[in-house]
């Protein structure tokens, strides 16, 4: 996996500056001599305790440090605190091994970025690896030098609480966007002081658990795991990821952290994937739960034999490798391989040679000006407008605003679930992006309704909400009372347009979060009915982690906006689109149901053999369409475009050639706008069913007024192939089609012939 011998010769004659760069990075051959050097001197103990990771830095867990019983530690932060605990390892244990200090930096440290359902829904690579790269230079500041992320689960269940912290539902999307996302955590190399470990989770499949519930069984077929989930997996590892995590959930009856079929057999012997692999949380030992080991010890051996080298928080490794070694159950060579295997990213880490957090960054490494720069231009770029009748957006800044609604001024919920180190206090409220804008006595603010969190997520701990009126925000009337209906109705009369923020607390979505249903949760219905009645223009902001049931909403409501959870400048990236600073250009990373029941509901579907039809004998239900409200890949701007005069190249593709199609889009509006132009394919006859679209390309185009551009697409032919039913990969011959489009259900249309 080493990185200097992935360059030729050529780039290091004329890459002057870096060689000092690539001379700091060990070759890889350096570094397989350092591995079995150290090796050599361990004891089983010492090797166990390399394949061990605790939680926290009690007194304990250092001692343990000390005796060379753990490798890794997950959630310590802080230079200093992290510094403490490495000097144990690196000067107090026998071998002097530095430590791996991991934490979850998933959409950002502490300037905390759109949630990753949200930025894949940008469709903007560079713009998502910056962002990495910022989280990534804030957590070394801090000490951590490895991040649990990216958390690349493709989702089609938006019950499941953890949706919201993928890249949605399509392969080609989540492979993008994991690949931008590790090249932006580790840069060329991951022992730049400013870099960290990325970390591919949870593998594999966990997005795909029955009934959306978080944890459950997962069961689909190897080809749908293969041409569905592991893509964006084997997207990571070929960009360079230094660790996977396994996954909670069971695959095809063996649980994913004893599945040596995905973990060695297509992991290792396929992919070549010379990382390590981490556990999920405890999940080592909850093998006893899944029924596949009768205790801690035939745990710990069915994990580590199956392909998982580190195990998270149980302790298992650490207790039992060695009596299983000394008792034969347990070959040493494959305590000795995983060992290799974390060694070797300490070493390509730098870890050896910089064990230590340089204590001054903190003071100037986070929460800078561009950091939130970066922020706010994801969140912007993060948005989707989902309805504009009438063009009610954008807001002229000499209208009077009623802004109302429970997320309005949540400080706590800007940020959404997963948010690392965010401080709620440092983000900006959609009530104080908005007053930032508009003189404050145009600004009339009431919260209406408080969303009652849910019994369990009580019982969890769930972030209560944190208003910024609780400090008393400038001068804008607000009602001291709490919340109730009347104040929000008499603000929303005094004022020419409504604003209201409606969703789910942060605290409603990410893990152990999964719902039964797409409501909008406490009295926020009547709420809403109640602002109906009153006849103004109301544009609706959603802050939500899932899709919400807003099938009432088009036809009542002229102005829809998804926000997903934007971050710290969240308030301040609605207020620039809300007054058209910035045109929208946000996209759904996935298909928006109308309804729970009408789940799992998703663009790349197989066309069937009664595609849906008004006509009842097809796919479909009696009491509603089974059309999603909003497509995949949806999303509006200010403006207008035109697609036209798709061509291809050559309507003739060798099954080992290059697809080149082109088409031209102009921007037909008044505004200059960005649109997100996608390409998708369709293979009309092959050995098995395809989805009627597949995603194999995009690109944003910003146009003037009256511009146009091009938009071209290269595409491997290879790249349009799939598993045949004895799961070897083919490129069949015949009709494609193939669309250039603004969404998964539109597009100029052609086709071309595979030979
Ligand atoms: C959690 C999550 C995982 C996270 C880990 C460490 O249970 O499943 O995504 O990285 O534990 O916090």
């Amino acid at each position: 996996m080493g990185r200097l011998s992935r360059f030729p010769l050529c780039f290091l004659l004329f890459a002057a500056p870096s060689i000092a760069l690539a001379q700091q990075q060990p070759s890889d051959e350096q570094i397989e001599h350092r591995v079995n050097e150290i090796l050599g001197r361990m004891s089983i103990d010492e090797k166990a305790g390399q394949l061990t990771q605790a939680a926290g830095n009690s007194p304990e867990t250092l001692e343990k440090v000390r005796q060379g019983k753990i490798g890794s530690l997950l959630g310590v932060l802080g230079a200093k605190n992290a510094n403490d605990a490495q000097r144990v390892a690196v000067e107090d244990s026998r071998l002097k091994i530095p430590l791996i200090l991991g934490f979850d930096v998933i959409h950002g440290f502490r300037t905390v970025f759109p949630v990753p359902l949200a930025s894949a829904g940008s469709f903007d690579l560079k713009l998502i690896e910056q962002a990495e790269q910022v989280a990534a230079k804030e957590a070394t500041s801090a000490g951590v030098k490895w991040t649990f992320a990216p958390m690349v689960d493709i989702g089609r269940d938006p019950r499941w609480g953890r949706i919201v912290e993928g890249a949605g539902e399509d392969p080609y999307l989540g492979s993008q966007v994991a690949a931008a996302k590790v090249k932006g955590f580790q840069g060329r190399n991951m022992a730049d002081p400013d870099r960290v470990i990325a970390c591919a989770k949870h593998y594999v499949a966990y997005g795909a658990t029955e009934g959306g519930r978080d944890y459950n069984t997962v069961d689909i077929s190897e080809k749908l795991l293969r041409e569905m989930y592991l893509p964006p997996f084997r997207a990571a590892v070929d960009a360079g990821v230094g660790t996977l995590m396994s996954a909670f959930n069971d695959l095809n009856g063996v649980p994913a952290t004893a599945n040596r079929h995905t973990l060695t057999e297509i992991l290792r012997d396929e992919w070549k994937f010379q990382g390590f692999v981490v556990s999920d949380y405890d999940s080592v030992h909850e093998l006893i739960p899944h029924g596949i080991a009768g205790d801690d010890s035939e745990a710990a051996l069915e994990a580590l034999t199956a392909g998982v080298d580190m195990d998270m928080a149980d302790g298992d490794y650490a207790k039992y490798i060695p009596q299983l070694v000394q008792s034969g159950r347990l070959q040493s060579s494959i305590v000795d391989e995983a060992v290799r295997r974390v060694l070797r990213v300490k070493l390509q880490a730098g870890l050896f040679e910089h064990p230590y957090a340089d204590l001054g960054r903190e003071k100037t490494d986070l929460l800078t000006r561009e950091s939130r720069q970066v922020a706010r231009k994801l969140a912007q770029e993060s948005l989707v407008l989902l309805e504009n009748k009438g063009q009610v957006l954008p807001i002229g800044k000499d209208k009077t605003v009623a802004v109302i609604g429970p997320l309005a001024d949540d400080k706590a919920s800007q940020l959404g679930p997963w948010a690392g180190n965010g401080q709620a206090k440092d983000a900006v409220t959609p009530l104080e992006g908005i007053i930032g804008r508009l003189n404050k006595d145009r600004v009339f603010y009431a919260k209406g309704v408080d969303i009652p969190p849910y019994e369990s997520g009580l019982a969890a701990g769930v972030a209560a909400p944190a208003p910024s009126t609780a400090t008393g925000v400038r001068g804008v009337e607000t009602s001291k009372r709490p919340a109730n209906i009347e104040d929000a109705v008499k603000a929303a009369t005094k004022a020419d347009i409504v604003l209201l923020f409606v969703g789910e607390l942060a605290g409603m979505t990410g893990e152990a979060s999964s719902r039964s249903s797409f409501d909008l949760p406490g009295d926020q219905m009547k709420l809403v009915d109640r602002l109906l009645a009153i006849q103004k223009p109301i544009v609706m902001v959603i802050e939500s982690g899932r899709p919400l049931d807003i099938r009432w909403a088009p036809e009542r409501i002229p102005a829809i906006i998804q926000t997903w959870y934007l971050g710290i400048e969240a308030g301040n990236a609605i207020a620039d689109v809300l007054f058209g600073d910035v045109s929208p250009s946000g996209r759904l990373a996935l298909s928006w149901p109308r309804s729970v029941g009408e789940i799992p509901t998703y663009y790349n579907h197989n066309n069937t053999g009664r595609p849906s039809s008004p006509d009842r004998w097809h796919t479909g239900y009696l009491d509603q369409t089974s059309e999603p409200l909003f497509p995949f890949g949806y999303g509006l701007t200010y403006t207008s475009f035109h697609y036209s005069n798709l061509r291809i190249e050559s309507p003739i593709v060798s099954h080992d050639g290059t697809l080149q199609v082109s088409a031209d889009v102009e921007n037909t509006g008044d505004r200059e706008g960005t649109e997100v132009v996608q390409l998708y394919v369709h293979d009309r006859v092959a050995p098995t069913s395809r989805p009627v679209r597949e995603l194999k390309g995009f690109e944003r185009l910003t146009l003037r007024p009256g511009e146009h551009k091009t938009a071209a697409f290269k595409v491997l032919a290879n790249d349009l192939g799939s598993y045949d039913s004895q799961l070897k990969w083919i490129v069949p011959a015949g009709t494609y089609d193939v669309w250039i489009a603004a969404d998964s259900r539109s597009g100029v249309h052609g086709t071309f012939e595979v030979r």
